[in-house]
C-alpha cells in the first residue's frame, strides 16, 4: 500500500523542485503558477485514463489494456478480477446446464411454475406422465392443463408437506404422486412420480390379506360353531360330538392346506434359486399317472405317453409339486367318464413339454390369463367343494418361472383343457431313446 503513495509523492516533490528551479529570477508567484500547471496536467492525464477505463468496462469485448504506473497496477488487478469472475460465471453456467440436463432426463416429471402457477420449464418425463408439451404449454396456467379439482385445491393452498395422488391426465390407468417444492422468488417445482406399479402392488397386498382372511374364516367359523354348541350343552353326548368330527377334521385340513400353500409361496419367493439336480421326469410322470388313477377312483380314463426319456435339470420336489397340481386339477375338474392324458414330449427349440389334457368342462377365454392369480377360481364353490385353495396354479407358475419354464393353457369350453409346462433347452438333459414304454397303470374303465 505504501508503494502506491511513492509515485504521486515523488511526482509532487519533483514538480515542486522544478517549479522552484524555473522560478528563480522570475517575478514572484511564477513558482506557484508552474506548480499548479503541472498539477493540472497530472489531473488531466488521470481523468483521461479514467475515461478510457470507463469506456473499456462498458464495452462488450474488452481488448487487452496496457498502461504504466499506477494505472498499470490497477488495470492488472482489475483484469485479473474480471478474468476470475468470468471463469466462475462460466463454471456456474456449465453446472446449471449439467443440472438441467440431468433434470431433463429424470424418470420423474419436473415442472417449474412461476409465482402465478404458469409453466416456466418442464422435462421429458413431465411430457410423458402429465401430457404437457414444451412447445405448446410454456407460459400456460397449469390449472388449465391439469383439470382435477383436488389438484387445484392442493396447488392453490401450497400444501408443500403432503404429496397428492391423482390419475395421470394422459391415462386413467396410470397413477401419479405429485409433490410441490418451494423455490426462490415465489416459484415452485412440481414433481410427478409414476406410482402405478406401487399402487398395483399395494392393491394386490390388500386383496391378498382380505382373501386369506376370508378363506380362513369359513372353516374356523364351522369348527368354533361346533365347539361352542357342545360347550353350551349341560350334558354333551359323546356320540353326537363324534358324528361331527369328520366335518371338523375336513375344515381343519382345509386350514392346514391353506397354510401349507401360503408357506410354499413364501418359501418360493424368499429363495430365489432352485437346488438343481437331474430330475427323472418319465419316472415322475409314471408316478403321477398312478396317483391320478388313485385320486380318480376309477372314474376317469388315465393315459400316459412318454415320447422320450429326456430328463430335466431342476428341483425334483418343486417340479413334482407343480406337475401334481396340474394332474389333480384335471381329475377334480373333469366329470366322471372323462379322459385325462399325461404327455412328456419334445417341444419347440429343443425344449420339452409336460402336458395334462382333460376332457373336462373347459375354461372360458376371459378367465385363462387370471388363473395363476392367487385365489382366483372360475367356480369358487366347485373349487372349495373339491378341497381347493385357489393357490395351486399360482404356485405352479412360480415354480416354473424358477426353472425358466412357462405355463401354457389351452382350453375349449365343453371340450376340455390342456395345461402344459414348457421347459427351455437349457434345462433339458437329452436322451437318445425315443418312445419310452409307458409302464404305468392306465385306463381304468
Ligand atoms: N383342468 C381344469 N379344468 C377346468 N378348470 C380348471 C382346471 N384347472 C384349473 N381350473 C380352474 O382354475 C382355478 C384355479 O386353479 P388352482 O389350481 O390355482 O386352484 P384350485 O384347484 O381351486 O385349488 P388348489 O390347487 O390350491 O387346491 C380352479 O379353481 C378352476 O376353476
Ligand atoms: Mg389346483
Amino acid at each position: 500500500m505504501l508503494s502506491f503513495w511513492w509515485r504521486p509523492l515523488g511526482f509532487a516533490l519533483g514538480l515542486a523542485f522544478f517549479s522552484l528551479l524555473l522560478s528563480s529570477g522570475r517575478p514572484p508567484g511564477t513558482g506557484w503558477a508552474l506548480f499548479s500547471a503541472g498539477l493540472l496536467v497530472y489531473l488531466i492525464y488521470h481523468l483521461r485514463q479514467l475515461r478510457k477505463l470507463t469506456e473499456w468496462l462498458a464495452a462488450d469485448d474488452r481488448p487487452a489494456l496496457s498502461a504504466d504506473g499506477l494505472w498499470g497496477d490497477a488495470l492488472y488487478r482489475l483484469e485479473k478480477l474480471l478474468r476470475s469472475r468470468k471463469g466462475a460465471q462460466q463454471k456456474a453456467a456449465a453446472d446449471l446446464e449439467q443440472m438441467l440436463e440431468a433434470t431433463r432426463n429424470l424418470p420423474d416429471g419436473v415442472v417449474i411454475l412461476d409465482d402465478n402457477n404458469r409453466i416456466q420449464w418442464l422435462n421429458q418425463a413431465a411430457e410423458r406422465l402429465m401430457g404437457l408439451s414444451p412447445n405448446r404449454d410454456l407460459g400456460q396456467f397449469v390449472l388449465y392443463l391439469i383439470r382435477h379439482s383436488r389438484f387445484a385445491d392442493w396447488l392453490l393452498t401450497e400444501d408443500y408437506a403432503h404429496p397428492l395422488s391423482i390419475d395421470s391426465p394422459v391415462s386413467r390407468e396410470r397413477a401419479l404422486s405429485l409433490q410441490q417444492i418451494p423455490l426462490p422468488r415465489a416459484q415452485k417445482m412440481l414433481l410427478a412420480r409414476d406410482i402405478t406399479e406401487i399402487a398395483r402392488v399395494e392393491a394386490m397386498r390388500r386383496d391378498f390379506v382380505a382373501n386369506v382372511s376370508h378363506e380362513l374364516r369359513t372353516p374356523i367359523t364351522v369348527i368354533v360353531g361346533f365347539l361352542e354348541a357342545f360347550d353350551d350343552m349341560p350334558n354333551p353326548d359323546p356320540a353326537e360330538f363324534r358324528k361331527h368330527i369328520p366335518l371338523m377334521r375336513e375344515q381343519s385340513d382345509r386350514i392346514r392346506r391353506l397354510v401349507d400353500d401360503l408357506l410354499t409361496l413364501a418359501r418360493l419367493e424368499n429363495e430365489p434359486d432352485t437346488k438343481d439336480e437331474a430330475v427323472d421326469v418319465p419316472a415322475m410322470a409314471r408316478r403321477l399317472a398312478e396317483e391320478a388313477g388313485a385320486m380318480s377312483q376309477g372314474k376317469h380314463h388315465v393315459g400316459l405317453e412318454l415320447k422320450c426319456g429326456a430328463r430335466l435339470i431342476g428341483n425334483s420336489q418343486e417340479l413334482y409339486g407343480a406337475l401334481a397340481n396340474l394332474v389333480s386339477n384335471a381329475v377334480r375338474y373333469t366329470p366322471a367318464g372323462g379322459h385325462i392324458d399325461l404327455r412328456w414330449a419334445p417341444g419347440e427349440n429343443n425344449g420339452m413339454v409336460f402336458s395334462v389334457t382333460d376332457t373336462g368342462e373347459g375354461i372360458e377365454a376371459q378367465h385363462i390369463p387370471r388363473l395363476t392369480e392367487r385365489f382366483y377360481r372360475v367356480d369358487r364353490g366347485r373349487s372349495r367343494a373339491t378341497g381347493g385353495t385357489g393357490l395351486g396354479l399360482a404356485i405352479v407358475k412360480h415354480i416354473l418361472q424358477r426353472h425358466q419354464a412357462r405355463l401354457r393353457i389351452d382350453s375349449i369350453v365343453g371340450k376340455g383343457s390342456t395345461f402344459s409346462a414348457v421347459f427351455p433347452a437349457e434345462r433339458v438333459i437329452p436322451d437318445k431313446t425315443a418312445d419310452v414304454p409307458a409302464a404305468a397303470p392306465s385306463v381304468p374303465a
